[in-house]
């Protein structure tokens, strides 16, 4: 399989397949990294993705040919086995990844985003070899432990422990809601190394899956995006190394939200995708469907439909870009990843009910994928921060920017 590099080098066709006008923004790179990341979803990812869902199947074969293809470390630097291309990059292949495969998106966005980005971004050059290095080519992928039982969007009261104990730091806790819990080889978790100093007490660090102490939960049962794995990680007195701190000690909270930040535009993107697959689903049915003697994408209710869900979906789309794009050109980009997150989840969840309803009772039965979908699409304004914490941020930055 030709890895993306060589892809862009060897001058791919470009994509068709997308409307002029939502490519005229796009470098030829970016346009045949587009092309390149839409075939591997048609040819691979849209054969299986009904079946991964249904079983509740890790793709373990596509995610591999993904990491050959350069996918799971897309920003990362290529001395570390990275793809070394930009954020709009990552954007553009995730959407084209989730739109035939929202599991394979959630998985690829997780080790890109939330385990590689932070260590990539925060671990010093030791920590970069041993945990970056092994885990751009697929075989093996991290995690991303923030979230308890006790605290999902209230991120900084964390209750798990870290203590100094000689030169190790000893965990105790439980982190859940955790993507990619049972086929990652490390996490990056948070825990709290001074309860006293709340927020700032948190701290980052790198924990191998197979340290004693360290146990999985049962795998949930989800709504959707069922060929990843979400689980409890449970420290009991679980010892690592004290060279395993990731950044500074109380430095974790702002590890934590900057790493978020990129991982909103990770998810936006997957919602994209989403959203995507849906429209394609009701235009095809809409062509062949035929009622009051002519096929129903004649029909004003339908074309209405069908409008509202393009516009939705280029809308979020442009502010998704837009928001990689700040981060490409090193501008702050905490509320326009917000934005794109939030205006990206509600258009997936939107475009897949409509769809279920242009396909009437075809779109609640499991022979077509629109109800996949819809399933799917629920979980975006849900991770990441929900759409009440999308809000919370954009109108705290607002707020600021417009009293200052
Ligand atoms: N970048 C850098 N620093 C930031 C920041 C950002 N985006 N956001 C906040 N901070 C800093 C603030 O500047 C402040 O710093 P100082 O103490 O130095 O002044 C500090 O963090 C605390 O800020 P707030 O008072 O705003 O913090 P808060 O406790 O009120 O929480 C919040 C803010 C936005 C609600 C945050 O808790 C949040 O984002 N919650 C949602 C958590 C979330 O998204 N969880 C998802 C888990 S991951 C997941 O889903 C996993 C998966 O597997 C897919």
């Amino acid at each position: 399989m030709l890895s993306l590099g060589k892809c862009l080098q060897t001058g791919a066709r470009l994509c068709k397949s997308r409307s002029i006008a939502s490519l005229s923004a796009l470098s030829e790179t970016h346009q045949m990294l587009q092309k390149t990341c839409r075939d591997f979803s048609d040819n691979e990812l849209i054969p299986i993705a009904a079946k991964v869902d249904r079983e509740h199947l890790y793709p373990a074969e596509q995610i591999q040919k993904m990491g050959e293809l350069g996918l799971m470390a897309v920003s990362v630097e290529e001395r570390f086995g990275g793809t070394g291309l930009d954020y709009l990059a990552y954007s553009i292949a995730m959407e084209e990844i989730s739109r035939g495969c929202a599991s394979a998106g959630v998985i690829m966005s997780v080790n890109n985003s939330l385990y590689l980005g932070p260590i990539e971004r925060y671990g010093n050059e030791q920590q970069k070899q041993k945990y970056v290095a092994g885990y751009t080519d697929g075989k093996t992928v991290g995690c991303f432990a923030l979230s308890e039982p006790g605290n999902g969007s209230d991120a900084g009261a964390a209750s798990t422990t870290a203590t100094l104990r000689g030169d190790r730091w000893i965990l105790n806790g439980t982190k859940s809601w955790i993507t990619n819990a049972y086929e990652a080889g490390s996490a990056v978790v948070f825990a709290t190394t001074d309860k006293n100093l709340k927020h700032k007490g948190i701290s980052a660090f790198i924990v191998p899956k197979d340290t004693k102490g360290f146990t999985l939960g049962k795998k949930e049962d989800k709504l959707g995006i069922r060929g990843s794995s979400t689980a409890q990680l449970i420290f009991e007195d679980c010892e690592i190394p004290k060279e395993n701190l990731l950044g500074e000690t109380g430095f974790g909270f702002k590890i934590a939200m900057q790493t978020l930040d990129a991982g909103r535009i990770g998810i936006a993107s997957q919602a994209l995708g989403i959203a995507q697959a849906s429209l394609e689903c009701a235009v095809d049915y809409a062509n062949k469907r035929i009622a009051f003697g002519k096929p129903i994408s004649k029909l004003q209710a339908i074309q209405s439909k069908i409008a509202d869900m393009a516009v939705s979906l280029d809308s979020a789309r442009l502010l998704t870009w837009r928001a990689a794009w700040m981060k490409d050109n090193k501008k702050p980009y905490t509320k326009e990843a917000a934005q794109a997150k939030l205006a990206a989840s509600e258009a997936a969840t939107f475009c897949a009910h409509q769809c279920i309803q242009i396909l009437g009772g075809m779109g609640y039965v499991s022979d077509m994928p629109a109800e996949r979908h819809y399933r799917d699409a629920r979980i975006t304004e849900i991770y990441e921060g929900t759409s009440e914490i999308q809000r919370l941020v954009i109108a705290g930055q607002v707020i600021k920017e417009l009293s200052s």
